[in-house]
């Protein structure tokens, strides 16, 4: 079996810092009470390793109240408890035509059982979002847009400050699905205008699998997703009303959230712009090398370091990406990802459907060394010469 290259960080990154899996087995083993339950020393312990990672997230998003931030099992059910929790009978949302399953499965489903009503923003073939029209179609109304940062399938990043601008100026919520953006790129719910931000723990947060977030800024009404035991106002049967109880019922994933305190760290030590900075430099080593194989494979999306994430989608004339992909693994050790991604629509948008795509999705552990590995290895299995510019 030849070494592991790694590129699947779009899915969730891997490997972690080591630090992430020393807080996690720490939490098992030195702190492992239940957070917000009882006042022995050691839930004690775990209430304090949770709202440390409370804090952390708040000020790695400037947040002001670290409790507007509720721990989930990840931006799925992030974006569920919003949907679920804000959108009322007749409600009307509007997406871009490359957002996730986890968006548009929620919305699919409440559209035939509250008749909620879903207008799709059109972007373009490199994935950015027509501004023309979204902002045309947030003057008709609606009460709520829900916007991909960055793609999975393509890593096209959108310009969330201003759409945000334009959501506010026509009297809608502004939530943004940061499941891909959370720890790749700054962000800044305050000076982006986010009323409403889902997140993952497991993807460029680098915490573990089965952790993620969702901030709802101050003033918003959102009732939970699950009720139950908080540990809070036990002599009632009524959900506690205040943050973050109210969204938080049930045994909090406590190893997985020390996990994600330590992922957190890690990006703060490291610098959110030296993480950027790294995932351009793969990226435009990448895109330069396959430049001139452009007959045999088509990179699609930006093609341009600097609008998008080190997420980049591959389709290839006269081979069957699956079959590509099977090589890529068995042959030269590439995790990648090949088919639609949970994000049909995106295909539709790039061209795609109902292929799909190879990704490769780089992350900050990456080196520039493997890159040229992966080039090596895909020209090869594409029938080219295995050389390298
Ligand atoms: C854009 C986008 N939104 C939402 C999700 C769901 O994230 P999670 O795995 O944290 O539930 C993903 C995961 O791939 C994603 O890429």
């Amino acid at each position: 079996m030849p070494n592991i290259i790694y590129c699947d960080n779009a899915a969730t990154s891997y490997p972690k810092p080591p630090a992430v899996y020393d807080a996690v087995l720490d939490f098992m083993k030195n702190v492992g009470g239940s957070p917000g339950r009882s006042s022995h020393a050691l839930a004690v312990k775990a209430s304090r390793v949770v709202f440390d990672a409370r804090e952390a997230c708040s000020r790695l998003f400037n947040v002001t109240d670290s409790s507007r931030i509720i721990f989930t099992r990840g931006a799925t059910e992030s974006i569920n408890l919003a949907l679920f929790g804000l959108l009322r009978d007749g409600d009307r949302v509007v997406v871009t035509a490359l957002e996730h399953n986890s968006v548009m499965r929620p919305l699919r489903h409440l559209s035939r059982t509250k008749g909620i009503r879903v207008d799709v923003v059109p972007c373009s073939a490199q994935g950015l979002i027509d501004l023309d029209a979204f902002e045309r179609t947030m003057k008709t109304g609606a009460g709520l847009a829900i916007i991909n940062h960055a793609s999975n399938v393509c890593g096209t990043i959108q310009p969330i400050e201003h759409l945000g601008a334009v959501a506010r100026a026509n009297g809608a919520l502004f939530m943004v699905d940061a499941a891909q953006t959370a720890g790749a790129l700054p962000i800044d719910v305050r000076a982006m205008g986010i009323d409403l931000m889902a997140f993952s723990g497991h993807k460029s947060l680098f915490g573990p699998q089965g952790v993620g977030g969702l901030f709802i800024r101050e003033g918003i009404t959102c009732t939970p997703l699950i009720f139950g035991g908080t540990g809070s106002g036990s002599d009632s049967d009524e959900q506690p009303d205040f943050m973050p109880d109210k969204f938080e019922s049930g045994t909090l994933n406590g190893p997985g959230i020390a996990g994600l305190a330590a992922g957190i760290d890690f990006i703060t030590k490291t610098g959110i712009d030296a993480i950027q900075e790294h995932g351009k430099e793969l990226t435009g080593r990448f895109l330069a090398q396959l430049a001139n194989d452009s007959d045999v494979i088509t990179v699609l999306g930006p093609k341009d370091p600097t609008a998008m994430l080190p997420t980049i989608s591959l389709s290839m004339s006269g081979a069957d990406a699956g079959e590509v992909a099977r090589k890529l693994n068995d042959e030269f050790g590439l995790c990648l990802r090949v088919g639609l991604h949970c994000a049909p629509q995106a295909h539709r948008t790039l061209g795609t459907f109902p292929k799909g795509t190879l990704r490769l999705s780089f992350g900050y552990l990456n080196t520039i060394e493997e890159i040229d590995r992966i080039v090596v290895a895909l020209r090869l299995v594409c029938g080219r010469s295995g050389k390298h510019i």
